[in-house]
């Protein structure tokens, strides 16, 4: 795209500024390095783990390990494997990652909206003056055969309020997640602007546990806007392409 807004692909150096600060570090699930050593620390601490290029996009390539009475399990796409050693499944994963660096990061139970997992998209956008607004919140209802709720992985946009009330959580709860998670956007990106220069836009991706605790997953700098097209109520892919006009972005 053509658009002006600075790109930081690495997860793992995003991860880090977010883990300077106390107020975001209890958003951040647990996340380290690929090695062997990290596996068999995540692995005694957590019972699902994911495994994530820590370059990666779109959900693709990652595996969601999981304990089981006799070992582990591992899901890529739609494909499981199982192992009956935590060095059987580290030879396996090193493999699979090659030369591409991997993290680990503490597997969330993501909350289920009709009996399907979702996760938030909080959506960042820079004013001309400089501001940091939180412009849109919406979310992806993924399929619950997949390991990852990515449009591109045959997820769903849904409105946040829709989605949230399909999974019981009641309207007050919903909008004070709201208000917490619009505040922790504007918060992220004047984090993200200490670190580095040109950022005007960001997208969240906010996981909600069962008990309806939020998560980043991962804070995107190239978020996709397309995918809120699909919304039959098309006022939030305008305000946020009104948002983005000012650093030309125009879809
Ligand atoms: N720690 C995790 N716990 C639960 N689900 C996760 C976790 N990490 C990733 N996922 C699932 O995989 C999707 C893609 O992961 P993400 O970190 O956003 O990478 P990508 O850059 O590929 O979008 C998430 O939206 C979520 O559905
Ligand atoms: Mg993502």
């Amino acid at each position: 795209m053509s658009y002006k807004s600075s790109t930081i692909k690495s997860k793992w150096k995003k991860t880090k500024w977010l883990n300077e600060d106390a107020y975001f570090r209890q958003y951040v699930p647990h996340t380290l390095p690929f090695s062997k050593n990290n596996l068999n620390t995540m692995l005694a601490s957590y019972s699902t783990v994911f495994f994530k290029p820590t370059d990666g996009s779109g959900g693709r390539n990652i595996v969601r390990i999981r304990k089981t009475d006799g070992g582990y399990t591992s899901q890529l796409n739609t494909t499981k494997t199982s192992y009956s050693s935590s060095s059987q499944l580290y030879r396996d994963l090193n493999r699979f990652a090659g030369s591409r660096p991997y993290l680990l990061q503490k597997g969330i139970r993501l909350a289920k909206s009709n009996g399907k997992p979702f996760d938030i998209r909080v959506m960042v956008q820079k004013t001309r003056e400089g501001a940091w607004v939180s412009t849109a919140l919406f979310t992806k209802v993924g399929n619950p055969n997949k390991v990852a709720t990515n449009y591109n992985q045959g997820g769903s946009i849904g409105t946040f309020k829709n989605t949230m009330s399909g999974a019981n959580f009641g309207s007050a709860f919903t909008q004070q997640l709201e208000s917490e998670l619009k505040r922790l956007g504007v918060a992220v990106g004047r984090n993200f602007d200490r670190h580095y220069k040109g950022f005007k836009e960001l997208g969240l991706d906010v996981a909600v546990d069962s008990k309806g605790r939020p998560w980043i997953l991962e804070v995107n700098t190239r978020p996709q806007v397309y995918p809120l097209k699909t919304l039959k109520d098309k006022s939030l892919y305008h305000k946020v392409l009104s948002y983005g006009r000012q650093y030309g972005r125009t879809k």
